[in-house]
């Protein structure tokens, strides 16, 4: 049987790393094959994109291929074959990352992107897209006080309410996969709220 595609998504200290044992934890209780991985990266190939995508500067078009680039790799040596054998693929970001980085963050063509998505996905889709969601100046101060920025994580409020808004409306359009998840609440109450979901996938 076919395992089952889960994608995190959310604005960066929005979480989702933070929650990612106690997800893999939950399904391997359950005695699952669970595949954890990320993008930009979850390949040899990928993770040297991710080191320029992260620290290069470049035409918001550049990124948006790029990171295409690195989840083609991505689908046809990671998630479909973990996907096609049974087991569930656990991606920390996905498509719905460059609808709200590239398109709402850096004004790339939303059309361009349709088209590059249905080019590079042919039809894979998450099965569950678990967006974190917290206000902007949470994340900024999670952020300040957490790492030191990657060249995302530099950009200023502006940027990452364009990016809020954008994971948002996706969220709006697509609302059979996506789950909104608040995570602007103390940690125990995030995981009384993600157990919720993730108990019914
Ligand atoms: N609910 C929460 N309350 C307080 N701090 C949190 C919460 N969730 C995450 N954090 C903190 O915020 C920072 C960013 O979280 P992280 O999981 O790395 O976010 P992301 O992976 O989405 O960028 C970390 O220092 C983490 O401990
Ligand atoms: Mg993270």
């Amino acid at each position: 049987m076919r395992g089952k595609f889960i994608t995190l998504e959310g604005m960066d200290g929005a979480g989702k790393s933070t929650h990612i044992p106690h997800i893999l934890d939950h399904f391997r209780a359950r005695g699952l094959e669970v595949v954890s991985t990320r993008e930009p990266g979850g390949t040899s190939l990928g993770e040297r994109l991710r080191e320029i995508l992260l620290h290069e500067a470049m035409h918001p078009e550049t990124e948006a291929l790029l990171m295409f680039a690195a989840r083609r790799e991505h689908i046809s040596e990671v998630i479909e074959p973990a996907l096609a054998r049974g087991a569930y693929v656990v991606s920390d970001r996905f498509a719905d990352a460059s609808y709200a980085y590239q398109c709402g963050g850096r004004g790339v063509d939303f059309e361009k992107m349709r088209l590059l998505e249905q080019w590079a996905l042919d039809d894979l889709q998450p099965d569950i897209t678990l967006l974190f969601d917290v206000p902007v100046n949470v994340s900024l101060q999670r952020l300040a006080k957490a790492r030191s920025p990657d060249k995302f994580e530099q950009e200023g409020a502006d940027f990452f309410t364009r990016i809020r808004d954008a994971y948002l409306r996706r969220a709006q359009q697509y609302p059979h996969r996506f789950r909104i998840i608040n995570s602007d609440q103390p940690l125990e109450d995030v995981i009384r709220s993600l157990d919720r979901i993730i108990s019914s996938i």
